[in-house]
C-alpha cells in the first residue's frame, strides 16, 4: 500500500490525520431512491466515526433546490478533500442536471483547469453510481448497446483534465430490482471503501493523475464579452444562465 501514498500527494497527506472526503451526492427525487439515500447515510455514518475518515456529504439538491449553487462553498469543500465521491443515479447515460450545473460552475477556468487551474491536483475522484438497466443490458446484444465503461470517458477526461486521479467506479446495475439484502451489502461495500481509502489494493497499479494542460487561448479573451450587467440586479434563473454560459466549459 505504501505506493499508493508515494504516487499520490491525496493518499500521503492522508495518513498523516484523518482522510478528509467530499460527497457530492445529487438525487433529484431523494424520497424515492433506494440506493442514492442509503449510501448517503452509509457516507455520512462513516464520518461519524471518530478513528474514520472526516466525511462531508453534500446533498445538492437540498443545498440548491433553486439551482442557485454557491460555487465559493462548492469549491471550499472541494479544496478540504482528499477524496471527491461524485454520488449519483445514471440519468439518460450521465449525470442528473443539477450535478451538470454544478459541474459547469464549480470547475471554473483558472480554477481547476487551463492556467492557474490547480486547486483539484492530486486529488482522486470516484465514480458511485446506479442504473435502473440490469447489468445485461449494457452489451452489445442488450438495449443499452453498449458496455457500461463505454458510457465513462467524459468523467474520466473531466478528472484528467482537473489533473485528478481517476478512480475505479463503483456501480449497482438493476437498482430497482436487488432486494433489501443487495442494498444493505451495497451500502457495506460503499462504507467500507471509504474507511479504507486510499489502501485499496487496485490503486497500487493505477497510473498518478495527470493534469493535461489547456493553453490560456482555448477560451475568449477575458473582455471580449460585453460586461455582465451588475450582478445585484440578476436573481433566481437569470442569474443561473448568466454564470453558466459566462463559466465557458471547455
Ligand atoms: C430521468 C431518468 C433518467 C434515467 N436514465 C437512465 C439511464 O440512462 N440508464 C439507466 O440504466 N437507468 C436510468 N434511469 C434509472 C436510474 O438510474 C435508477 O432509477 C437509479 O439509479 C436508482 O437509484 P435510486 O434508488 O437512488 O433512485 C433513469 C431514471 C430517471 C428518473
Amino acid at each position: 500500500m505504501a505506493s499508493a501514498a508515494a504516487e499520490n500527494p491525496a493518499a500521503s497527506d492522508a495518513s498523516a490525520a484523518r482522510a478528509a472526503i467530499t460527497v457530492i451526492a445529487a438525487h433529484p427525487a431523494l424520497e424515492h431512491s433506494r440506493i442514492t439515500r442509503r449510501l448517503m447515510d452509509a457516507a455520512a455514518g462513516v464520518g461519524a466515526a471518530p478513528d474514520g475518515p472526516a466525511v462531508d456529504v453534500r446533498d445538492l439538491y437540498h443545498l440548491y433546490p433553486d439551482y442557485f449553487i454557491d460555487v465559493a462553498a462548492e469549491q471550499a469543500a472541494l479544496g478540504a478533500a482528499q477524496l471527491v465521491v461524485w454520488l449519483q443515479p445514471i440519468h439518460w447515460y450521465s449525470m442528473p442536471p443539477l450535478m451538470k450545473l454544478w459541474l459547469d460552475e464549480v470547475f471554473a477556468f483558472g480554477w481547476a483547469y487551463g492556467p492557474g487551474g490547480t486547486a483539484l491536483r492530486g486529488k482522486d475522484l470516484w465514480l458511485v453510481a446506479s442504473t435502473g438497466g440490469p447489468e445485461h443490458s449494457y452489451h452489445p446484444a442488450g438495449y443499452n448497446r453498449y458496455f457500461f465503461d463505454a458510457y465513462l470517458p467524459p468523467y474520466e477526461q473531466t478528472a484528467r483534465l482537473a489533473g485528478m486521479r481517476w478512480l475505479p467506479p463503483l456501480v449497482l446495475h438493476g437498482a430497482h430490482r436487488v432486494d433489501e439484502a443487495g442494498l444493505g451489502a451495497h451500502a457495506g461495500l460503499f462504507a467500507e471503501r471509504l474507511r479504507q481509502w486510499p489502501e485499496w489494493p487496485e490503486l497500487e497499479d493505477l497510473e498518478p493523475a495527470a493534469a493535461c494542460e489547456v493553453p490560456a487561448d482555448a477560451r475568449p479573451a477575458p473582455g471580449g464579452e460585453p460586461a455582465p450587467a451588475a450582478a445585484p440586479a440578476l436573481h433566481g434563473a437569470r442569474q443561473v444562465r448568466r454564470t453558466a454560459r459566462d463559466a465557458h466549459g471547455p
